[in-house]
């Protein structure tokens, strides 16, 4: 069995299409142009490409539906109430380097919560994807969370901190206390794959600061429906798009969440 519905149909269709020429290109990578948007951050044609594609695709079915992209911006502010939020490629400086650790990321929040989400990687031809009150699929398959109960025993996955963070200290510091108190530490470069990977049992947590919100809001909806627990933490009124993440299966959160909120290193 696979979800079905015209919303999920919707996303996964726009992927495939967009997919083709992002396979493509990784294929020919020394052919593409890439440009800097930042200390670290760095956007390829590709990105931009397979943006257009997915807006297209998406805009066909629903032309008044809002839209939050990496590249793009807001589109569509008068109605912010039905809205794709997407990320063409999570995973750019991967997909650069010719590392098949990369997706395209595509969630539809309503009245602000995120109902559906679709997370795929193009090169290993894994889909993940969720919609509220039915389940987690990869590919044709159930997916749920790791049953692992120590945190001492947990691999867990994180990101960051970006080159032009103010709390690179801090984050090297949290880096260095949660491996002081699991089995490993994994740096995986796509923070949409990372929830995903915890949401289908290969990691047992995830945790992240200062992620934008188009990097996880698939990846939430889908880890939620494969049994796992999502909350954001020292949330910023001010940043609504930029998130402090804690994802992770239902027995290890409250025991992670208390270590992450600890002062002391370890
Ligand atoms: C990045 C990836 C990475 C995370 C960064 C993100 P991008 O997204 O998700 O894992 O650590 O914070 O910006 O730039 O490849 O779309
Ligand atoms: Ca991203
Ligand atoms: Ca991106």
């Amino acid at each position: 069995m696979r979800l079905n519905s015209p919303q999920i149909n919707l996303i996964t269709k726009a992927c495939m299409k967009a997919s083709r020429s992002l396979i493509r290109d990784f294929g020919e990578l020394e052919n593409l142009q890439v440009s800097s948007k930042g200390p670290g951050d760095f956007v390829s044609s590709a990105d931009k490409r397979t943006e257009r594609i997915l807006i297209e695709e998406l805009q066909k079915a629903h032309p008044d539906y809002g839209i939050i992209t990496e590249e793009t911006g807001i589109i569509n502010k008068s109605n912010l109430n039905n809205k794709w939020i997407i990320d063409p490629i999570d995973g750019t400086m991967n997909f650069l380097n010719g590392i098949p650790q990369f997706a395209i990321s595509i969630g539809y929040e309503e009245d602000g919560e995120i109902k559906c989400g679709v997370i795929f990687n193009p090169i290993l031809n894994e889909m993940f994807c969720a919609e509220k009150g039915n389940g987690a699929y990869l590919n044709n398959s159930r997916i749920r969370a790791s049953n692992k109960k120590k945190l001492k025993d947990s691999i867990i996955v994180t990101g960051g901190p970006k080159g032009d963070s103010k709390i690179r200290e801090k984050i090297f510091s949290e880096y260095i206390k949660v491996s002081n108190n699991v089995s490993n530490v994994r740096k995986f470069g796509s923070a949409a794959l990372d929830i995903a990977y915890v949401a289908c049992g290969r990691f047992d947590g995830y945790w992240q600061r200062e992620i934008n919100y188009w990097d996880i809001a698939a990846g939430i909806i889908i880890l939620k429906e494969a049994g796992g627990f999502v909350n954001f933490f020292d949330e910023n009124e001010n940043l609504p798009l930029k998130k402090n993440i804690l994802a992770t299966n239902s027995n290890i959160h409250e025991e992670l969440m208390s270590l992450i909120n600890k002062k002391d290193i370890e």
